[in-house]
């Protein structure tokens, strides 16, 4: 053995101590729990190669323990055991190999894989079929006693059989799982911290063990845990084989199981679930941190025994961590197509989830703001799946106080102009629609994959054509010749020809597809189809956004006096003058849709504006006015609040793209350069599809998704947006996503282009 192995060891003692004590004592960790657990498995495999290198004061000594001096204990029938780890397909193999030396020659192994929950363990005591005590899992050998609380958790039957017709439980049973917060669940705890001004929680985890450990039970009681139920660690009278068994029956006594839970045969056919469950892993209810694969045959898992803490019989395949803490260097303002302002954490560059980050999103300014980040700070990032790494908060103890706060920049970078929050918004804006950075945005995203289409016409060439003056909006584009292009640099004359014809093929793209291009705020590829399919074309709509608009002019017009007169309402009304005045200010989204189709609203209005109406004096006369343009409000906006699935938001989003001039010029011209502004007659071919509903997922290889939905259509089937039973077919092309998976626990057919086609047909 090394010097050096004798320094690492200690090296990594040091280390563990000192995170230790920050996590434990001063409630100030400056590491995150994974990077915790890399030099906790690094020291580990050390000690394990080289015994001697063992101290008794190494962090790996002390036996892993939760429990606290507040509850009674409670001895547990049979160690409650933890697991080995592995981090990669060859230490699974490794496991393996291991595990098949110690048996008999010619042994096969069958697994079961089961997500590995991040929750906490929890062992529960049914006797005569009634729960009467739960403890936690403590040392292994003793917990404490948290029966009440565990109580309170809805998914726990209290009494076995938890169903009428369910089986009854043996005379003792002691089951053990894992307790944990439903990401939702979690999210609606920290609203509600939120709306009575408390900190928000940020570990679920964490937050899910302070929660069963609670004195109160009513506290716990008012926060909705779930438990899911894995093992058996005592029956009297009864047996099991496998562990597959095991889990069909603990859900017969009506447990919740791991969710997703399956059988293999080989190991080889555990391997390829690895990253399937790693890229799905954002969109369970619940967060993983990893995969349990087990031994199926429990008397082989006997036989092969324990290590330490860690049963032989199973592993935990943990995913590359998530989480790394890294350093603030600075914070990149970026300006959408809106003006909206996103502020994007400039890191020093840090490895996480098996690649290099360097920034971060941190959402908008009240994020920042909320999350107390500081320029400098330390702070820690997460990564889920492929979305973008977002920053979880500053680690506070890691401060020097020469940290600096962030702010909202006062002018754009781009335009210059000063950046502006409408009232009640979260976001601040550019409001400047012609400064560069919105026009750019706003250009590339039109012609864009998904949105016009145009190929050839990348973001660095729509650079150039702005920066050359050659384009100045979307509409230029329809305006392009063949000349000044082909003056650039990079521009063959092949590259124009083909560009050129991209565009001109551009302008006959189906209304809907059109509409999902301008770059509408909320208005996606659904919502632009029920856009075309209730107005049918551009003019409609902007006839509908000037007549909305027009009312709501008038609308503000009467509502101005009460509006003036609103300070002088004594202050203890000052919620309700509030909620009044919101009122008033966005009739469109807070009036109208609550009186649409109801002939006579008078009453109902003025009550929605107390006390506002009553301190004015002249308010029968405001009053009357403020119906009469209401009603004209709901008249013009009738149609658009009426299509299912567009909400009063997005119906304001709409109308003030629409009622826009700049927008309207824009419009015009590429309506004079031939662009399509209608919806395409609906012809029918034939009724091949009548009946059937359709979902669409993925990229086909040869129809867009409109194309596609206008097929399904033209055959007199039915295009929908989400998986339910009722849903005849899911049409799947390449990236699906999870509407696919939602087919396939559903069981609806998932069909291909081909197949559609062949339907089409007949076939
Ligand atoms: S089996 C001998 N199955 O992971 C059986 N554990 O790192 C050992 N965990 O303490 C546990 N999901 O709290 C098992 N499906 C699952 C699990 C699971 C989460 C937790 C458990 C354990 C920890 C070990």
């Amino acid at each position: 053995m090394t010097d050096d192995l004798v320094r690492r060891a200690a090296a990594l003692r040091d280390q563990l101590h000192e995170h230790i004590y920050r996590y434990n004592v001063l409630n100030a960790p400056i590491i995150t729990d994974a990077e915790y657990d890399r030099l906790y498995h690094e020291l580990v495999a050390l000690e394990t190669e080289h015994p001697e290198l063992v101290t008794p004061d190494s962090p790996t000594q002390r036996a892993g323990s939760d429990l606290s001096e507040e509850f009674p204990k409670v001895t547990h029938p049979a160690p409650i055991l933890s697991l080995s780890n592995a981090f990669s397909e060859d230490d699974l193999r490794a496991w393996e190999e291991r595990n098949l030396k110690l048996l008999p020659p010619g042994t096969q192994l069958d697994y079961t894989l089961e997500p590995k929950l991040d929750g906490l363990t929890i062992v529960i005591t049914y006797e005569n079929g009634v729960l009467t005590r739960a403890a936690t899992r403590g040392n292994g050998e003793v917990g404490d006693d948290v029966t009440p609380n565990v109580r309170t958790i809805r998914s726990v039957p209290l009494r076995i059989p938890a169903r009428t017709d369910g089986p009854a439980a043996p005379e003792r049973l002691v089951v053990r799982g894992e307790v944990l917060f439903h990401k939702d669940d979690f999210q609606a705890l920290n609203r509600k911290q939120e709306a009575e001004g408390l900190p928000r929680y940020v570990n679920a985890r964490n937050t899910a063990s302070g929660t069963l450990k609670q004195k109160d039970s009513r506290i716990t009681a008012a926060r909705p845990l779930t438990a899911y139920i894995y093992q058996i660690v005592e029956s009297v009278g009864m047996t099991w084989d496998k562990q597959w068994d095991i889990l069909g029956y603990l859900r017969d006594l009506g447990f919740k199981t791991p969710p997703g839970a399956g059988f293999y045969p080989t190991l080889s056919d555990i391997i390829p679930q690895l990253p399937t469950w790693e890229s799905h892993r954002k969109d369970l209810p619940f967060e993983i941190d990893g995969i349990v694969i087990k031994v199926n045959d429990l008397r082989v898992a006997a036989e092969l025994g324990i290590v330490g803490k860690d049963p032989r019989g199973a592993t935990a395949y943990k995913f590359p961590s998530q989480e790394a803490t890294t350093r603030l260097i600075d914070v990149a303002v970026n300006i959408g197509r809106t003006g909206k302002v996103t502020p994007t954490a400039q890191l020093e560059p840090v490895f996480v989830g098996g690649v290099t980050v360097t920034s971060a999103s941190l959402h908008n300014y009240d994020q920042v703001a909320k999350l107390d980040v500081r320029l400098g700070d330390t702070i820690v990032i997460k990564r889920s799946g492929d979305v973008i790494p977002y920053v979880v908060g500053p680690v506070i103890g890691a401060r020097d106080g020469s940290e600096q706060p962030i702010l909202p920049p006062e002018t754009c970078p781009y335009s210059s102009d000063a950046i502006v929050q409408p009232e009640g918004a979260v976001d601040y804006y550019c409001p400047n629609p012609l400064c560069p950075e919105r026009v750019f945005r706003s250009i590339e995203f039109f012609v864009s994959r998904g949105a016009m289409d145009i190929e050839g016409m990348g973001p660095q060439t729509v650079m150039t054509l702005i920066e050359q003056g050659i384009i100045m909006d979307e509409s230029d584009i329809f305006y392009l010749k063949a000349e000044p292009l082909l003056e650039l640099e990079g521009f063959a004359e092949k590259k124009v020809e083909n560009l050129l014809a991209s565009i001109a093929a551009a302008k006959n793209r189906p209304l809907a597809q059109f509409l999902a291009s301008l770059g509408i705020d909320g208005v996606g590829s659904t919502v632009a189809g029920l856009l075309a399919d209730h107005f049918g074309s551009i003019e409609a709509l902007t006839i509908t956004a000037r007549a909305v608009r027009e009312a709501e002019t008038a609308f503000a017009t009467a509502a101005q006096p009460l509006i003036q007169t609103a300070e002088q309402i004594p202050a203890e009304e000052q919620e309700s003058v509030e909620r009044g005045l919101a009122r008033l200010r966005h009739p469109l989204v807070e009036l109208a849709p609550r009186y649409l189709g109801v002939p006579d609203f008078k009453d109902r209005l003025a009550r929605a504006l107390t006390p506002l109406l009553d301190n004015h004096p002249f308010s029968a006369a405001i009053l009357d006015d403020l119906t009469a343009t209401l009603r004209q409000l709901i008249q013009a906006a009738e149609k658009p609040l009426t299509i299912e699935g567009l909400g009063p938001i997005l119906v304001d989003n709409v109308v003030t793209w629409f009622a826009d001039d700049f927008h309207q010029r824009i419009l015009e011209k590429m309506r004079a350069a031939g662009v399509r502004m209608e919806a395409e007659a609906k012809v029918m071919h034939s009724d091949s599809l009548a009946g059937l509903t359709f979902v669409l997922t993925g990229t086909l290889p040869t129809m867009s998704r409109e194309e596609a939905s206008a097929l399904i259509e033209a055959h007199g089937g039915k295009v929908t947006g989400s998986v339910s039973k009722k849903t005849s077919y899911v049409l799947m092309g390449e990236s699906p996503g999870s509407k696919a998976d939602k087919a396939r626990q559903l069981g609806v057919p998932i069909i291909s282009e081909d197949d559609l086609k062949r339907l089409v047909s007949g076939g």
